[in-house]
């Protein structure tokens, strides 16, 4: 069956041949310990487990979720004083948000609702690979605007083109950032927010780990700014800071303009959320900020377990401080791609190269923190055992 041209154009899914790789190895019986993807181990906590139970219970829950096609009233109005208590940034529940079925959603359906076919959409080099999937199903150009180590792996706004600029509709960025762990600064939103009305460009900042902090880092939002709400959307999703990312549970909040444009698109691919989902939203929002002091905890610790192995073979690097991620430079002389095949090959440790990132990931590797202790020390000790 001959499929869409505009598939052939995507290139394949990072995790998914990541978890082709890992399969085929655990079917030969290999021990295979994956530090690749970041996706929770701990269970969502159980009291949020709960109030879903007891949600779906309601007979008027099993019903298309379409009444509010914004998403739950209730539920948007959570979010509004979530954003807040965390951020200080005022939203409208009416008009300003918009439940999503996780953030991922959201990069898909921002493209959708502001993209015409041909329009350049910046993204970040290295990025999250979804965005690259999203512009080019949505018929835009990507053009990668590289983040360095030395830049603290913000753009530079000065150096993207300005005949790129002028054409660029949209932008993709994500700070506490997957991969690399940087964090944004107020004063670089405030850029962001002028860059964009110079140009035209609509912001779509991914904010999924605006809580996945260390050493003392200030959660923030992109809305923060003067101005970011002329500019883009901010999505965000309960998916890391409460375990749920199985559950699909996100929003976009921002421009009121974009966000009806959003909803339009929504509305028309997949009838909302599950009421009884978005009622555990809202417990979480409401009763379980504990949940991710617990849990930054126990990343803190493996943070320091995988700092202290690579010091032993030779890697020092001062870490980033958001998300549970390590970007870790590869030792001298090795590609990511060496580097990464033998940690495979030799101690059955997977981890993401960080060319799949983009070109400007080359040097590094990126390690998941979401994996238990026992197996994360495991894997450290086999580590530096095949490098020491
Ligand atoms: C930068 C970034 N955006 C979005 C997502 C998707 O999150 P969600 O589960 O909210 O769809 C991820 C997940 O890893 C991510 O790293």
């Amino acid at each position: 069956m001959q499929t869409a041209d505009r598939l052939t154009k995507i290139p394949p899914y990072l995790f998914m041949e990541l978890r082709k790789k890992i399969n085929k190895a655990k079917a030969d019986g290999i021990d295979v310990i994956s530090l690749a993807i970041g996706d929770p181990v701990e269970p969502t906590p159980d009291s949020i487990i709960n109030e879903l139970c007891r949600r779906a219970r309601h007979e008027e829950n099993h019903r298309y979720p379409i009444d509010e096609e914004k998403g739950m009233l209730a539920f948007r109005q959570e979010v509004a004083h979530w954003y807040h208590s965390r951020y200080g940034v005022s939203l409208d529940p009416a008009n300003e948000i918009l439940g999503l079925i996780g953030s991922k959603e959201g990069c898909h359906h921002f493209v959708l609702a502001r993209i015409n076919p041909g329009d350049i959409v910046l993204m970040t080099d290295p990025g999250y690979p979804a965005y690259r999937a999203s512009i080019l199903m949505g018929g835009g150009e990507p053009y990668n605007v590289p983040i360095l180590a030395e830049n603290n792996y913000l753009p530079v706004f000065e150096d993207i083109p300005t005949d790129v600029a002028k054409k660029a509709r949209g932008m993709f960025l994500n700070y506490p950032n997957n991969p690399t762990g940087a964090c944004a600064t107020r004063a670089f939103f405030d850029r962001l927010a002028d860059f964009a009305a110079q140009y035209d460009i609509a912001v779509c900042y991914d904010n999924p780990y605006s809580e996945i902090l260390f050493d003392g880092q200030e959660p923030l939002s992109f809305l923060m700014a003067a101005g970011a709400k002329n500019v883009g959307v901010e999505l965000n999703s309960l998916s890391k800071p409460f375990n749920m990312c199985g559950w699909r549970l996100g929003m976009a909040a921002g421009n009121p303009d974009l966000i009806a444009a959003m909803s339009k698109v929504k509305e028309n691919t997949d009838s909302g959320i599950f009421n009884a989902i978005q009622y555990a939203g809202i417990y979480a929002l409401k009763h379980e900020e504990k949940s991710i002091t617990h849990m930054l905890q126990i990343y803190a610790g493996r943070r320091q377990m995988v700092l202290k192995s690579l010091s032993k073979i030779g890697i020092f690097f001062d870490p980033p401080k958001g998300t549970f991620y390590l970007w870790v430079p590869v030792p001298h002389g090795m590609t990511s791609l060496e580097f990464t095949n033998r940690l495979f090959d030799r101690t059955a440790v997977v981890v993401a190269a960080g060319t799949a990132y983009g070109q400007y990931g080359e040097g590094y590797i990126r390690v998941s923190l979401t994996v238990p202790d026992d197996r994360l020390a495991e894997a450290m000790k086999r580590i530096e055992q095949e490098f020491t």
